[in-house]
């Protein structure tokens, strides 16, 4: 193996650590569409459960059970109809959808105890008839009163995989049918969750099934990796005329995130690992929903340098970037802001300001998995920002392969005979870099 083959994979294995270590504890909710449970990836999935809940993270299972649900109906002939996506039945179905939801839950159960973890299947969650709203009785349907917490987290901190079949039960005992994706949104929020992922059955959010906005960053496939609030309502706008499924889950994400949970990620499970990867690397496969803007901008610190310098050692090697050693980095540590991601660092640049009024942005890198996502026009700006609150005049940069980004993000072509003295000292010819400039 290469050394430099040996540095990635280390700096790899590192990040899972780091990530261990970061959601140790951590609260996901988990859906599972319950045609996923005959897939083939469907015991990969239920193992990387098993894994997750090892490592240390409180898990919540939240089976869907439509599938089954519309079997055992259909065996007893009895019919319902749907009205804002909520299943509409008569009384003698009741028993039916219970025994359904039940059985759902049982498979998961029983495939976890394949794997030595115990669950339990629990009337964690009271509801009330959702009764008559517009003219549309909700017969047989419930509304999530509350969530039953204290018991729930008892349950997780003995150890055990809490799992929500999707029925609530009213002060009396009367047993409803409510939604499994509103439930996981509820269960999420009031534990606090940390992530709330939607193990769909193949949802994609791709370029090809939905209207995209423009400005939208894109993943090589076309697939949107991340939408925060603010994207997610243009997205839902610009969609509110199809009828796909995904579009109920986005909903239920945003009141997720509007309601505290950090992240909610919505799954294609016929992607082997979709839920580690996505918890404990940065390959996640999915899109993720966030309230702000994850990750976060912050400035540089001692420990930072060799993550740091991981991130820029491949567009040194090459020669986009000046090399730099640890020492240098030490030096100039203040001038350094970096982009850190679930506990990684992931990005790097340096603002430089000169006697001259005008600053320079310099040493901008992105982490390649985590290219695309708007992160280094988010640093500029962060940068550009901080000159401007400077009253510097103008910003700068030097650049030998990436000037076409730049002109993106409105800076301007400039001769090097413009430089401040001392950084036109140090240009160097056989570099040839060119030069970059935005007026503030
Ligand atoms: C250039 C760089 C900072 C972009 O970071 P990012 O967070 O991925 O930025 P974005 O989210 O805007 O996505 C990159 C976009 O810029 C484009 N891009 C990437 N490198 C480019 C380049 N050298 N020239 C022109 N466009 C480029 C990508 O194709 C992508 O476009 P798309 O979204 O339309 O597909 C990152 O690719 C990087 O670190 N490059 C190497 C280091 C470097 O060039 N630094 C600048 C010199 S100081």
């Amino acid at each position: 193996m290469s050394t430099e083959n040996s540095s990635d994979n280390a700096e790899k294995i590192r990040d899972v650590i780091r990530y261990i270590k970061r959601f140790k504890n951590a609260t996901v909710v988990i859906y599972i569409d319950d045609r996923l449970i005959d897939s083939p990836l469907f015991s990969s999935h239920i193992s990387d459960i098993a894994l997750m809940h090892e490592a240390g993270l409180n898990v919540l299972i939240v089976p869907g059970a439509k599938m089954r649900i519309d079997e055992v109906l259909q065996t007893a002939n009895i019919s319902w109809t749907y009205k804002n996506g909520l299943r509409i039945t008569s009384d003698e179905a009741v028993p039916l959808i219970k025994m359904a939801a039940f059985d759902v839950s049982n498979k998961i159960m029983t495939s976890l105890s394949g794997h030595g973890i115990t669950a339990l299947i629990g009337n964690w969650v009271r509801s009330r008839s959702k009764g008559v709203i517009e003219g549309i009785d909700y017969g047989n349907c419930g509304e999530i009163e509350k969530i039953s917490v204290d018991a729930v987290k008892t349950v997780l901190s003995d150890g055990f995989i809490p799992i929500f079949p999707c029925i609530g039960w009213s002060v009396n005992g009367k047993p409803y049918n409510i939604s499994s994706v509103k439930l996981a949104c509820e269960a999420a929020i009031a534990l606090g969750a940390e992530k709330l992922f939607f193990l769909t059955y193949d949802s994609v959010l791709n370029a090809e099934n939905f209207e995209i906005h423009n400005e939208l960053p894109l993943t090589p496939e076309n697939n949107i990796p991340a939408l925060n609030l603010e994207e997610l309502d243009l997205f839902i706008k610009a969609n509110e005329k199809k009828d796909l499924p995904e579009l109920a889950l986005l909903a239920c994400a945003k009141d997720a995130c509007r309601r505290g949970v950090s992240r909610v990620h919505i799954l294609n499970g016929s992607v082997d690992g979709a839920m580690p990867c996505e918890i404990f690397s940065g390959l996640g496969s999915g899109t993720m929903i966030y309230k702000n803007d994850y990750g976060g901008i912050r400035s540089m610190q001692i420990d930072d340098i060799p993550r740091v310098l991981g991130v820029m050692r491949p567009f040194i090697e090459r020669g986009i970037l000046l090399p730099r050693t640890e020492v240098e980095l030490n030096e100039h540590r203040d001038e350094f802001i970096v982009y850190e991601l679930d506990g990684g660092i992931r990005a790097c640049a340096a603002l430089i300001r000169y006697p001259s009024n005008e600053n320079e942005i310099a040493a901008v890198a992105v982490d390649e998995t985590y290219s695309h996502m708007g992160i280094g026009p988010k640093m500029v700006s962060y940068l550009v920002d901080k000159s401007r609150a400077q009253k510097a005049d103008s910003v700068f940069i030097l650049t030998t392969q990436t000037s076409d980004w730049f002109e993106k993000l409105g800076f301007a072509p400039d001769s090097v005979e413009m430089l401040p003295d001392e950084r036109r000292a140090k240009w160097s010819p056989e570099r040839g870099s060119k030069v970059y400039r935005l007026m503030l």
